[in-house]
């Protein structure tokens, strides 16, 4: 009996799939372990007369094919979500500056939102400044919400940072706090991810600790993630009801944040030396044990460091 790999197609795109005779049967669905994050249909198709003409298999989430914006699309985790996104069946548009799509001044949004059914915030500010970064998610995420109303958009997705709201002296920290807030009173549906550190900013965690005798940094807890175990996340949470609350992501080991500093400096194979110092800061804001990391975290990302570094 064939068999047949469908991936990437959703149920209804299995319904239509051009060629297969009525009458499709799912025979079998299922969850697969976190570690796959999609669901896996096993279906069989009948001839008219009776008998099997065809065993086929998919491996996607359910749902519906819905138009999602990605807004902040060219970015670190924006590029990593949209194939994702795809791979599911959806219709995608990246929306940022370079394809004209500025959310801070609102220019192009009513367009490029038109007809969307989701909208997946992962823009960032391109200043850290106190004041910019604050005027950038306050203005963005509220010409969002705006827009999202006018568009009739269903759910909105934003990703966030673990522990932002225990961490006030930090603008960057007020400001995605600001954000959270806006879209919890803006009136769309909505879930927030707040992820971890990414392995990917881990490097200029280390730039920022850097003294002439070495990198200086705190023994607080410390679990980063890789960008795209963020972006499957994100992936996953489009298929699934807007949750009207915050979900949180972290790294699969959590650690000292100086030994972490060690390993990846290993697997850097750098000669940089890290010197425990407990006055060292984050940013220039003090660290508690737990600062970053979450009590309790929805999903764990399935990359370990060395995995990662394996893929650079
Ligand atoms: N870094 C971390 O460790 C970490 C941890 C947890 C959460 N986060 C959150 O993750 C999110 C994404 O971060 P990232 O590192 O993936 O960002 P990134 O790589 O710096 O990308 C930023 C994106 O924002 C877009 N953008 C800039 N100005 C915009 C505007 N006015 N309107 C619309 N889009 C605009 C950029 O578009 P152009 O390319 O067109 O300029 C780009 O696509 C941020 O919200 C951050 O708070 C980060």
């Amino acid at each position: 009996m064939a068999r047949l790999l469908v991936a990437g197609a959703t149920r209804p795109v299995l319904n239509r799939l051009p060629g297969l005779p009525c009458g499709v049967e799912i025979w079998r669905d299922e969850w697969k372990a976190f570690g796959d994050r999609s669901r896996n249909f096993l279906f069989r198709c009948h001839k008219p007369g009776g008998g099997v003409v065809l065993e086929a298999e998919t491996h996607s989430l359910e749902g519906e094919i819905m138009k999602i914006v990605v807004v902040g699309g060219t970015g670190l985790i924006g590029q990593k979500l949209i194939p994702l996104l795809q791979e599911q069946g959806h219709t995608t548009v990246s929306a940022s500056p370079r394809s004209g799509v500025n959310a801070v001044t609102g220019e192009g949004l009513a367009e490029c939102l038109a007809g969307a059914d989701i909208v997946v915030d992962v823009s960032n500010s391109p200043s850290f400044a106190d004041e910019e970064v604050r005027n950038f998610f306050d203005r963005s995420t509220r010409n969002l919400l705006a827009a999202e109303q006018q568009a009739g958009v269903k759910h909105h997705i934003a990703l966030s940072v673990v522990g932002a709201d225990g961490m006030p002296e930090s603008g960057y920290m007020r400001a995605k706090v600001l954000q959270e807030k806006l879209i919890e009173a803006g009136g769309i549906p909505y879930t927030i991810v707040r992820a971890t550190q990414f392995y990917e900013f881990v490097g200029t965690i280390l730039g920022a600790n850097t003294r002439d005798d070495g990198i200086r940094l705190p023994s607080a807890m410390f679990q980063p993630v890789a960008a795209m175990d963020v972006a499957k996340s994100l992936a996953e949470v489009v298929g699934t009801p807007p949750r009207q609350g915050i979900a949180n992501l972290a790294g699969p080991d959590a650690m000292p944040m100086d030994q972490f500093a060690r390993r990846y400096l290993t697997l850097m194979k750098s000669p940089q030396v890290v010197i425990t110092d407990p006055a060292a800061t984050y940013f220039g804001m003090p660290l508690a044990e737990r600062s970053l990391v979450p009590d309790r975290a929805e999903w764990l990302g399935e990359l370990a460091l060395e995995e990662w570094g394996a893929g650079q």
